[in-house]
């Protein structure tokens, strides 16, 4: 997953394209932002996404979105709410997909 602060606002978003299964956003470690820092970007085919609610504005996934994951800050920190399982996937309808599905290494 990243996380992405916009102000006192932060957004979180599991680190999965919607556009291709397997594929991770940051296009360099911890990097996960356009140029201009305004919206985020997929590394391998550069999808634009708002980052207030992780929808596609501009490449090959046009209105799919990245999966949501829940946070709160509570006194500058930062703290997930509710379940979450790193390494494996949820697809964009949020549902985890079964264990032989996952890519090797997940
Ligand atoms: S895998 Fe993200 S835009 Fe293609």
């Amino acid at each position: 997953m990243f996380v992405v602060r916009q102000g006192e606002t932060v957004f979180g978003y599991r680190n999965a394209c919607p556009h291709i299964e397997s594929a991770r956003m940051a296009w360099r470690k911890d990097e996960f932002l356009n140029a201009d820092r305004s919206r985020i970007q997929c590394s391998a085919h550069g999808a634009l996404f708002r980052i207030s609610d992780g929808v596609c504005e501009i490449g090959p996934c046009v209105g799919e979105a990245l999966v949501p994951v829940s946070l709160i800050v509570h006194q500058a920190d930062v703290w997930l709410v509710g379940d979450y399982e790193p390494g494996l996937r949820v697809n964009m309808r949020g549902q985890r997909p079964s264990v032989d599905a996952l890519p090797k290494g997940e």
